[in-house]
């Protein structure tokens, strides 16, 4: 699998350092959680803070807008650097003319569902986005649990992407740490991303592997 370190519960005093940190892991992306404090409980950073963070890395920028009306703010996430561009289903957003947009833009355009939302609920936008997030915890916060129960949505949305001959990458975001990377590989899942765990363990490196699967 492709892994997506998330700076969500990074040391934001250092943010040069935490981005060189991650450069040595040689991940595939970096993930930005945006929150409004009105979609999701919890606020985080917004364009500004991901243009400061551009100039630091030539990795992929994965950004996951967890906030309202994200077809407000787009021209904004691509301009300041964002490559992936993510929206919820659950948003107020028109989703498939702000997918478009963010196709217009040049970039690549994503979907997330939230836990208890059907998987269903992404199979009208598999032909237009590059990506499908599977929530694996309820959207605010880093460091909660692990939910299981939503690997079978990963499968379901797999053997859709399969049936319909396309080549969309299922991510799972939440929870995610050495014990549970293997159960998302086991469930189809093609890239994960890991917040807390990357900075808490001592074996960044390790972890890396294990999610590469090496
Ligand atoms: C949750 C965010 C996740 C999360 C990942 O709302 O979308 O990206 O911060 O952090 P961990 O890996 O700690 O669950
Ligand atoms: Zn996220």
């Amino acid at each position: 699998m492709k892994i997506s370190p998330s700076i969500l519960n990074c040391d934001y005093t250092d943010l040069r350092a935490v981005m060189r940190f991650l450069e040595d892991l040689h991940p595939d992306m970096i993930h930005l959680d945006v929150m409004d404090g009105v979609f999701v409980p919890n606020l985080s950073f917004g364009p500004p803070v991901i243009e400061a963070l551009r100039p630091l890395t030539d990795l992929p920028f994965d950004v996951h807008l967890m906030m309202q009306h994200p077809d407000r703010l787009i021209d904004a996430f691509a301009k300041a650097g964002a490559d992936s561009i993510n929206i919820h289903v659950e948003s107020d957003a028109p989703i498939d003319e702000t997918l478009q947009h963010i196709l217009d833009l040049g970039k690549k355009a994503a979907i997330t569902i939230k836990p208890k939302t059907p998987v269903e609920a992404a199979f009208p936008y598999l032909d237009k986005v590059s990506m499908v997030l599977v929530m694996s915890v309820e959207p605010g916060f880093g460091g909660q649990s692990f939910m299981h129960d939503m690997m079978p949505k990963v499968t379901a949305l797999k053997e859709e992407i399969r049936r319909r001959g396309l080549s969309t990458i299922v991510q799972v975001d939440g929870g995610v740490d050495a014990a549970t990377a293997p159960i998302c590989a086991e469930a189809g899942a093609d890239c994960v991303v890991v917040g807390s765990a990357i900075f808490k363990t001592d074996d960044p490196v390790g972890l890396v592997s294990i999610v590469h699967g090496n």
